[in-house]
């Protein structure tokens, strides 16, 4: 009898292991999900680690890398138009001297934004916003990040215009999105178009994100994009439980890019593609 009750303890044991999704089937199960979560591999001021920053050849190097999105710089011009460049003034990445803002378009584009990467880019110029969506919409994500903005009174609204003209104010199909490390101009921006995604910038802060800032982003922001020197798996967890995505920055070697898949980013923003290698 004895012998019977421990047999059938056996089996219902057995039966219950069957059925019951044990630690190994959510562990495989986990691991699947990761594999499979969409990760956007976002080309940093287009592919910047292979062609001189928010140029047309980084944003043709991204695509040709298969990036999913690139990332640009938008500030303006003194007569008004807006320019696609990183720094406050064109002395780093141009052959010209001054602030962006107290040179016209024309004097722009006369300036040579390419040598000083290399003498194989001579030939490019600062991008105009406009000139950057007539090439790529369609053909990429693009992710515009509003640079300076309290420098350039009206960004919101140009840039704003700028989607509309090309029809992206309410993007279906095409991935858009405007962030700043300014809040108060994307909340401004979000007033103006808000079917436009948008995302805060994050330089890095030892104190961390609280849940209050978090709660206070959720009323206007889609993503929380901090420097990846703020990221663990729960802060990412802590943005994904407040309903929004995270795209950190800057990856600029394979092991920052393989820790960031590891811990769940939505997308890794980075001036090498090809170091975001999501297959498991
Ligand atoms: O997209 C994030 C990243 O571009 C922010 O830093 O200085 O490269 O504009 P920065
Ligand atoms: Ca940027």
């Amino acid at each position: 009898m004895k012998q019977f009750v421990s047999l059938l303890s056996v089996g219902v044991l057995a039966v219950l292991m069957f059925f019951a999704p044990g630690e190994n089937a959510f562990a495989s199960e986990g691991t699947a999900t990761k594999a499979q979560k969409q990760v956007l591999n976002i080309a940093h001021r287009g592919a910047s680690g292979y062609a001189p920053e928010n140029t047309m050849a980084a944003f043709e190097k991204a695509v040709e890398m298969k990036a999913d999105m690139f990332e640009l710089d938008v500030q303006m011009s003194k007569d008004g138009e807006l320019v696609v460049i990183h720094d406050t003034t064109v002395d780093r990445t141009t052959d010209g001297t001054g602030s962006v803002k107290d040179l016209t378009l024309e004097e722009m584009k006369s300036l040579d934004a390419g040598s000083w990467f290399s003498e194989a880019f001579a030939d490019e110029t600062i991008p105009t916003l406009g000139e950057v969506l007539d090439e790529y919409k369609g053909k990429s994500g693009i992710l515009i990040e509003l640079k300076a903005p309290s420098l350039y009174p009206g960004i919101e609204q140009k840039v704003a215009d700028e989607l509309t003209a090309h029809h992206l104010d309410k993007p279906e199909n095409e991935k858009i999105i405007v962030q700043s490390f300014d809040h108060e101009s994307v909340q401004k921006f979000h007033d103006i178009l808000p079917e436009v995604p948008v995302g805060v910038l994050l330089g890095y802060n030892p104190e961390g994100i609280s849940d209050e800032q978090l709660e206070s982003f959720k009323k206007y922001a889609d993503y929380v994009n901090p420097s990846k020197s703020m990221i663990d798996a729960s802060l990412i967890e802590r943005i994904h439980d407040f309903n929004m995505l995270t795209h950190p920055w800057t990856v600029r070697d394979r092991e920052s890019a393989n820790f960031l898949l590891e811990v769940g980013a939505d997308g890794i923003i980075t001036d090498y593609p090809d170091y975001v290698d999501p297959r498991p």
